[in-house]
C-alpha cells in the first residue's frame, strides 16, 4: 500500500470513530416533519439508533478491511461504492441520535478495531469468501433493521425514514455482492456472526 493510501485509510478510520462524516446524499429524515414522541419512547429510539450507528461504524471498518484486500477490480469498485453509502448511513444515524438527544456508543473505537480485523481476515481468504461474508452481513443487518422498524415508536416518522432508507441500501449491497459471485457461508459461521452481533447490539443499546 502506498503511503498516500495509508493516510487516506487512517483518516477514514478516525472520522468514522469520531463521528465526523459527511453524507453524500441528504438524510431521508429531512423531508419528514418531527412528530411529538413521549420521553421514554424517545430515549428508546435514541438507543436503537445508537445500535444502528455502531453497526455502521462496523460497516466502515469491514468495508475498509475488505476493500484493502479485494483482488478483482469489479469487487473492489462495488465495495467502495457500498462503503460510500455506508458513510451516508453513518452520518444519518449520528444526526438522528443527536436530534433525539442521545449519544453515540463510547465503545466505538473498540467496535471499529474488531470489525476491521474481521474484514481483513475475510478479505485475505479471497474474493469468494470476502463477498460471501459481505452478503451475509448485509442480510443480517437487513433483518436487524426490520426488527428495529417493529421496535421503534410508530409515531417517530423521522427515525423510521432513516431506518427504512438504510434497509433498502443494505438489500442492494447484498444483491451486488451476490451478483459479483458471493457464495453461501457455512451455517456455523452464520450462527457465530448472529451471536456476535447479538452481543454487540445488546451492549450498544446501553453503552
Ligand atoms: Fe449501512
Ligand atoms: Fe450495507
Amino acid at each position: 500500500m502506498t503511503p498516500d493510501r495509508l493516510i487516506l485509510e487512517f483518516d477514514r478510520a478516525l472520522r468514522a470513530v469520531a463521528g465526523v462524516v459527511r453524507a453524500s446524499r441528504p438524510s431521508p429524515a429531512q423531508q419528514v416533519p418531527e412528530t411529538p414522541v413521549e420521553d421514554e419512547q424517545r430515549v428508546h429510539a435514541a438507543a436503537l439508533m445508537r445500535v444502528n450507528h455502531v453497526g455502521e461504524v462496523c460497516a466502515q471498518a469491514l468495508y475498509q478491511g475488505q476493500a484493502l484486500t479485494a483482488r478483482q477490480p469489479a469487487a473492489r469498485e462495488a465495495l467502495e461504492r457500498a462503503a460510500r453509502e455506508e458513510e451516508d448511513h453513518l452520518a444519518w444515524s449520528a444526526e438522528r441520535i443527536r436530534e433525539l438527544g442521545g449519544r453515540p456508543s463510547l465503545l466505538n473505537p473498540l467496535w471499529y478495531a474488531g470489525a476491521l480485523a474481521i474484514g481483513a481476515v475475510a478479505g485475505a481468504l479471497g474474493d469468494k469468501w470476502n463477498l460471501a461474508f459481505l452478503a451475509e452481513t448485509e442480510r443480517q443487518v437487513e433483518e436487524h433493521l426490520t426488527g428495529h422498524l417493529e421496535a421503534l415508536p410508530p409515531d417517530d416518522r423521522r427515525t423510521r425514514a432513516v431506518v427504512e432508507a438504510m434497509r433498502a441500501d443494505e438489500a442492494q449491497h447484498r444483491a451486488s455482492a451476490v451478483q459479483l459471485g458471493a457464495g453461501e457461508l457455512p451455517e456455523p459461521v452464520r450462527r457465530a456472526m448472529r451471536l456476535s452481533s447479538k452481543v454487540m447490539t445488546t451492549i450498544a443499546y446501553r453503552v
